[in-house]
């Protein structure tokens, strides 16, 4: 699973669409975690689809991660602004790929 205090363990590295990418990275087969508030591990996310398909307020989009091991596609939390703690994707992620920090 995910963990969930990356922000202590892990360094940002680059920007992605506005939200932090947090290391490390080496592509194409290490691509880290996207967010802070929302968080996906893009190194565990294979792509199941369940929290793009319930995010009641649609915070994630699909990305393409070319020669990535586990998927080809990823949930990008790209409208992690937009988030309202409900923890739905957290629930359904089948592989706790998501953190959301409701604190
Ligand atoms: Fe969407 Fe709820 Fe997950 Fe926030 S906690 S990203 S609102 S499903
Ligand atoms: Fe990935 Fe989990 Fe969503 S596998 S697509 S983060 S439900
Ligand atoms: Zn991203």
């Amino acid at each position: 699973p995910i963990d969930p205090n990356f922000e202590e363990t892990r360094e940002q590295v680059d920007e992605h669409e506005g939200h932090a990418v947090w290391g490390p990275v080496d592509k194409p087969e290490e691509r880290g975690i996207h967010g802070t508030h929302v968080a996906v591990d893009f190194d565990i996310c294979l792509a199941d689809g369940a929290c793009i398909e319930d995010c009641p307020v649609d915070v994630f989009e699909w990305v393409d991660t070319p020669g990535h091991p586990e998927s080809e596609l990823k949930a990008d939390p790209a409208h992690e602004d937009q988030c309202i703690d409900c923890m739905i994707c957290v629930d359904v992620c089948p592989v706790d790929a998501i953190d959301v920090d409701a604190g």
